[in-house]
C-alpha cells in the first residue's frame, strides 16, 4: 500500500476530491493532511472524511525537520500539492526525490512563479485576454513551478469571462484530471 500525504493552505476542494476519488482503492491511501493554515477549510475537510491532519508553523517548516519526521512515521512515500503556497525547502526535496507533485492553475510555463497562485493567476490571464488557460501538474523541484511537467490540460477564456468564470473551469478541469494523474504515477 503507497501512502500519500497532501499539502493544502485553503479551501481543499482538491483534496477532498482527491480523497474520495482514493477511499475504496486498494493500492493508494491518504494518509496525512498537511497545513500550514490552522482555518484553512481544507482541515474541515479532512476531519469530516475521516483523515488525519497535521498543522504546521513558518519555523516548523523552514528552521526544523518536524514536518519531515512526521511524514517518516507515518511511512508517507509520496506527496500531493494541492493549494498548497509555501515554497518546498530544500531538505523535503532531498527526502522524497520525485516523489513531490503540485498543481497550478495555468499553463506552465506562463503565470508561474512568486505570488503566481490562486485567483492572481485567472486575473492576469483575464487581463492578458489569454485566449486559454488550463492546468499543470508537474513534479516539484527547488523553484515555485519549475519541475518537470506530467500533464497539462485546457480551456477556452471567452472575452466576457472573469477571473471568478475562469477559476470555476480551471477548477473542473482539476477535479476531472488530478487524481487520476495521481493514480497513473503508481
Ligand atoms: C487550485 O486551483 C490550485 O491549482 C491552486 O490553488 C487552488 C486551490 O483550490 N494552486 C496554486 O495556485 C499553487 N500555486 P482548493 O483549495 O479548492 O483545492
Amino acid at each position: 500500500m503507497s501512502k500519500i500525504a497532501i499539502f493544502a493552505s485553503g479551501s481543499g476542494s482538491n483534496a477532498e476530491n482527491i480523497i474520495n476519488f482514493f477511499k475504496e482503492n486498494k493500492k493508494i491511501e491518504i494518509s496525512l493532511v498537511f497545513s500550514n493554515n490552522k482555518n484553512a477549510g481544507v482541515i474541515q475537510r479532512a476531519v469530516n472524511l475521516g483523515v488525519k491532519h497535521h498543522i504546521f508553523s513558518r519555523t516548523d517548516f523552514y528552521n526544523s525537520e518536524k514536518v519531515l519526521q512526521k511524514l517518516k512515521s507515518n511511512n508517507i512515500d509520496f506527496i500531493v500539492l494541492a493549494g498548497f503556497m509555501w515554497l518546498i525547502p530544500e531538505y523535503l526535496i532531498d527526502a522524497y526525490p520525485n516523489t513531490i507533485i503540485n498543481i497550478h492553475p495555468a499553463l506552465l510555463p506562463k503565470y508561474g512563479g512568486k505570488g503566481m497562485y490562486g485567483m492572481n493567476v485567472h486575473k492576469a490571464v483575464v487581463e492578458n485576454r489569454d485566449p486559454e488557460s488550463g492546468i499543470t501538474i508537474h513534479y516539484v523541484n527547488k523553484e515555485y513551478d519549475d519541475g518537470n511537467i506530467i500533464f497539462q490540460a485546457k480551456c477556452k477564456v471567452k472575452a466576457n469571462d472573469t477571473p471568478e468564470t475562469v477559476a470555476k473551469k480551471v477548477h473542473e478541469l482539476e477535479y476531472e484530471h488530478f487524481p487520476k494523474v495521481i493514480e497513473q504515477l503508481f
